[in-house]
């Protein structure tokens, strides 16, 4: 028996026209606004080259600080050839590598291609255009460089953790040696830590990777786990994601008004 098929045509609805009755604009506004406040925020703390240590503290915006005026910094001061048209600043060394990671994430990228572009604004609401790009051709497809940031990522984070290292060692004003100390600096950084690990360590190319190692996760109990951790954590990584990009906003406000003299670091040991 032959069935005939007739192919079915979707109405294509003009931009922004949908038979949605829910607040769909609602999430897309809330992404602009949070993502618009933290790009503004972190350029205009990138540029400042000032303020971003405190004691044992050092902005994650400016770690590591290949280059620069603190005690932080590995390779001293300002390399002299620097153009002395160009701005500088440490955090613009470092910062391309986080931006970029994050701006290639899976989950950004499916939000800021909504709250951004509009393109679509959300499920089922009509789009700017009719055709469909996907991201296999230029410029979208170096979205692809996401595992590569991802590698270039894991060792800043490597980095940071051995800023929430030094958060816990302070100079004794009286004899001027180093002592174990605890500070709600101390106690931010290690958040900040914890939270930007939980956002990379889900990441789904890192999952892919960790999956891909073996065969037989079976037969790799080791790698077995690590698949499951990763997983574990990229089930939420939208909340990650949301949480760590603010704890690292976060972090760098609270050193910079510290070092400033707008807020007292508490000390608790
Ligand atoms: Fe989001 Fe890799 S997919 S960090």
């Amino acid at each position: 028996m032959s069935v005939s098929t007739a192919p079915v045509r979707l109405p294509v609805r003009r931009f922004g026209a949908t038979g949605r009755r829910d607040a769909w604009w609602v999430q897309p506004l809330v992404v602009f606004l949070g993502l618009s406040t933290f790009l503004v925020y972190s350029t205009w703390a990138a540029f400042q080259n000032s303020h971003y240590t405190y004691g044992p503290y050092l902005s994650p915006f400016y770690s590591p600080e290949l280059f620069g005026d603190s005690p932080h910094s590995w390779f001293g001061p300002r390399p002299g050839s620097w153009p002395t048209w160009l701005p500088f600043s440490p955090a613009l060394l470092i910062l391309p590598i986080p931006g970029l990671f994050r701006l290639t994430c899976y989950y950004y990228r499916g939000a800021y291609y909504k709250a951004f572009w509009l393109d679509p604004p959300s499920c089922t609401v009509g789009e700017p255009r009719g055709s469909y790009w996907g991201e296999h051709s230029f410029p979208l497809i170096l979205q692809n460089g996401h595992r590569y940031m991802l590698f270039l990522s894991l060792a800043v984070l490597v980095v940071l953790w051995l800023d929430v290292w030094k958060a816990w060692w302070f100079v004794d004003p009286a004899t001027g040696n180093e002592r174990f100390g605890i500070g709600l600096g101390t106690l931010v950084l290690l958040a900040n830590g914890v939270l930007l690990s939980s956002y990379l360590l889900g990441c789904h190319t890192l999952r892919h990777i960790v999956g891909g190692c073996v065969d037989q996760l079976s037969r790799a109990p080791a790698a077995g786990r690590a698949y499951a951790c990763v997983s574990c954590l990229n089930r939420r990584h939208m909340l990650w994601a949301w949480c760590s990009l603010f704890s690292v906003g976060f972090s760098d406000l609270y050193v910079r008004l510290c070092s400033m003299g707008v807020w007292s670091d508490v000390r608790f040991l």
